[in-house]
This record gives C-alpha cells, structure tokens and sequence, in this order.
C-alpha cells in the first residue's frame, strides 16, 4: 500500500481495501460535496479577464468545480487531487465540456503544490474538510499561491452552534464568529459569504444515499467477501449527512488576498 493510496482512504473515510472500489461507489456523483453553480456565479461578477485568468483548484476531484469554471467563465484551469481515477473522469469531463485546452489536471498532494511558489488569480479548495489544517492554516497554505488583489474561494462551511463536534474529520471545524475571525486572520478581506439553503443539502444528500446505496449493492454481489466493510461505509455516509444537516450550516467563502 502506497502512502497516497492510505491518505486517500483516509480522506475518505473507509478501509483501503475498498479503495479499488471507490470509482464505481461514486460512479453516479462527479459534484463530491460541493456546490459548483454557486462558485461560479460568485466568481463571476469579480473583474478578472476571461482566458488570461489563472485558477488553482486543490483537491479537485472529478473536476466538478473546475471544469465549470473553465467552461462558464472561461478562466484557465489547474486542478490537483491524489486519486488518478477521479482525475481520468476529470479530463474526460473537460473534453466533453470543450475545455480541455483550458484545464489541466493533476495528480499532485496538494501541500506539495501550494509550495511550489507558482501564483495564480484565485485558488479554490471545495469540500475538502481540512486536509490543510484548521482554517487560519488552510488560508495560510493557500494564499502562498494567490497574488496579492487575487481570490481564495472556500467551499465547506462551519459549525451551526459554538460547541465543537466529536466526529473525525471535523476536529477543526468552529462556529461561524470564529471561522470568520480565523479565515482574516491574515489580513484578507471576507468578500462574500453564501450560504447553501438546507433544503438543497438535504436533498443533495438523500440523493447521494440512494445511488451509493444502489452501488453498495452491485459491488457485494461481486465482492462477498467486501460486504460488511461495504455496508459500514454506507453506514458512515449516512451518518455523515446526518452530522452535516444537523451541526453544520453549508456556506462558500471568498476572500481577497492583501
Ligand atoms: C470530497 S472530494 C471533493 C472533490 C471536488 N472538490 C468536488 O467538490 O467535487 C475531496 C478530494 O480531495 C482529495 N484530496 C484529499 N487530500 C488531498 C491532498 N492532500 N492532496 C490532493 N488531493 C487531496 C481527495 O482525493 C478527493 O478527491
């Protein structure tokens, strides 16, 4: 076992053994907890040229943020994620979306990336929790990477009340005052804050459930031996978006770098 492939189960949430499986349990989600339209329309009135326009996306999975960006509104795409599996459906997105000349894709840690010292107009890092750290430290890694007057977009959210959560993964997450306290912490200026309505998390969610449910299923059937550690990461799934509609509230950040 690779340390990637470990990292990337643990990112997960599930053993590695069922890593081999993850392209077909997700088969039927490219947006993997983010909310895409809403990133894009927040970027959109921002004056940033169109094809000159350098974008970062870390931990871009299937590309469902990058590519709409790169197709919506025309910026040039960089998207680095750990699972070559999800960056292979990524470029097979970009082609079909006629943007595969605007996007690039990847397979890179992403601390490794943002310390390279390259600079980009706007660096985005949708729903991937805080693989960087806790927020003052996701924002510190990533403005390494934007240039001053450019953009840092994130998508996740905060903790709808002040006491903290016992959930793995969510050890950094902090109400909303402390977030925003922590993502300024560095000088950057909060410009806009959007939050997602619970009804379209709760129906993204129920959505998700039935279809890794369905796929649950086909892969026992295949693999018998797989099918308690199956149906615990189905568990776990549910139990996440239990945790999420009832302690968190949905919102996308976005802040300008001084
Ligand atoms: C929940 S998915 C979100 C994907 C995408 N942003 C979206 O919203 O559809 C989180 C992604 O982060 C990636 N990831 C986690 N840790 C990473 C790291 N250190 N470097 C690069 N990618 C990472 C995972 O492989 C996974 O594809």
């Amino acid at each position: 076992m690779q340390m990637n492939e470990q990292h990337i189960a643990d990112s997960f949430g599930i053993s590695p053994e069922l890593l081999p499986h993850l392209p077909t349990l997700l088969a039927d989600i490219w947006v993997l907890g983010s909310w895409p339209d809403r990133i894009v329309e927040l970027l959109s009135p921002l004056e940033l040229p169109g094809d000159s326009t350098r974008v970062l996306e870390v931990g871009c999975g299937k590309g469902a943020v990058s590519v709409p960006i790169a197709r919506d509104l025309g910026f040039r795409v960089h998207g680095v994620d750990l699972f070559e599996p999800f960056l292979q459906e990524a470029r097979a997105r970009a082609a079909e979306a006629g943007v595969a000349d605007r996007c690039t894709f990847e397979q890179a840690d992403m601390k490794e990336v943002l310390g390279r010292g390259e600079t980009y107009d706007v660096v985005v890092i949708a729903a991937v929790g805080h693989a960087l750290g806790d927020t003052v430290e996701i924002v510190g890694a990533l403005r390494q990477t934007v240039r001053p007057g450019g953009y840092m977009v994130l998508d996740d959210g905060y903790l709808s009340r002040k006491e903290r959560v016992d959930y793995p993964g969510y050890e950094h997450c902090r109400d909303r005052e402390t977030t925003l306290r922590e993502l300024t912490a560095h000088g950057d200026r909060l410009v806009k804050e959007v939050v997602i309505p619970f009804t379209d998390l709760m129906a993204y969610n129920a959505r998700n459930n039935e279809v890794i449910a369905r796929r649950v299923t086909e892969v026992s059937l295949r693999h018998p031996e797989l099918r308690e550690q199956l149906l615990r990461y189905q568990q776990a799934e549910i139990e996440e978006c239990l945790l999420l509609e009832t302690e968190t509230v949905a919102a996308i950040l976005l802040l300008q770098r001084t």
